[in-house]
């Protein structure tokens, strides 16, 4: 894949979603955040291509994939004024459906179309399929780093406002209530393993399974990144002072240095 191919996806992006913020205030609001979100993990993904060592035509690939990989947002919020896909259809089926409908590929080398369409397919699953090979899963990993990355990024600011500022969609309509988290939550976390979507309840159960994408992150550029960036800490900050929290987050933040 070449550069000016690449430059040509930015194009036709830019002009894809700019239909989409002709909506109310509130559809605006989430729209955006999606469009700020693709460019911010453009930009982690060209991070983790440096970090990792990516030949040209590889970052050149991983770049596009970072483009595409939530263009079935804006179609998902469109028709069901929502990000969560267990209410409305599978965001990544439906960026699938973009890419293809809009013919954002043609010209590209045909392997390479499909590296690019297998790594958005797979980018949100709770893990991806065991029997994916390389290099197709080389491509998965880094978006999915560079998607939790940016998500991170997002989720810490948006906490930082006021709830009524907050972007509706943000916080998945679940309520953000001082002092509550399941149980369950903080088991699945201090045993080292991923929060499930389905088991959280409320905000800080939100927060629980955010740091839990730590175990997530495949590659050690990705580990220092959000080393430096500090995220996980400013999450736990506001989880209820409890020592079974306190212990889960520390092997959390230490399995970043590992
Ligand atoms: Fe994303």
């Amino acid at each position: 894949m070449k550069k000016n191919q690449l430059d040509a996806l930015h194009s036709w992006f830019d002009s894809y979603v700019e239909p989409f913020l002709a909506t109310d205030r509130e559809g605006v609001q989430n729209i955006r955040l999606k469009i700020e979100h693709t460019r911010k993990v453009c930009e982690v993904m060209a991070l983790l291509s440096d970090g990792e060592g990516l030949s040209e035509n590889e970052a050149i690939i991983a770049a596009a994939v970072a483009l595409l990989h939530d263009v079935g947002r804006f179609p998902q919020y469109r028709r069901w004024r929502t990000f969560l896909d267990s209410d409305s259809d599978n965001h990544a089926r439906l960026a699938i459906d973009v890419i293809r409908e809009e013919k954002v590929l043609a010209g590209i080398d045909p392997s390479e179309q499909l590296l690019i369409e297998e790594a958005v397919r797979f980018h949100n699953m709770l893990a991806p399929p065991a029997g994916i090979q390389s290099p197709t899963r080389k491509y998965i990993n880094l978006i999915r780093d560079a998607d939790k990355l940016d998500i991170w990024r997002v989720f810490v600011e948006m906490l930082a406002l006021p709830p009524e500022q907050r972007p509706s969609a943000i916080t998945l309509g679940l309520e953000d209530l001082p002092g509550t988290v399941s149980e369950s939550c903080i088991v699945m976390l201090n045993a080292g393993s991923i929060v499930r979507l389905d088991s959280i309840l409320c905000v800080n159960d939100f927060r629980l399974l955010q740091i839990s994408w730590v175990y997530d992150l495949t590659c050690d550029t990705s580990r220092r990144i959000l080393r430096e960036r500090g995220y996980i800490p400013v999450l736990a900050a506001s989880l209820p002072e409890r020592a079974d929290i306190r212990e889960a987050v520390s092997k959390a933040l230490a399995s970043l240095s590992a």
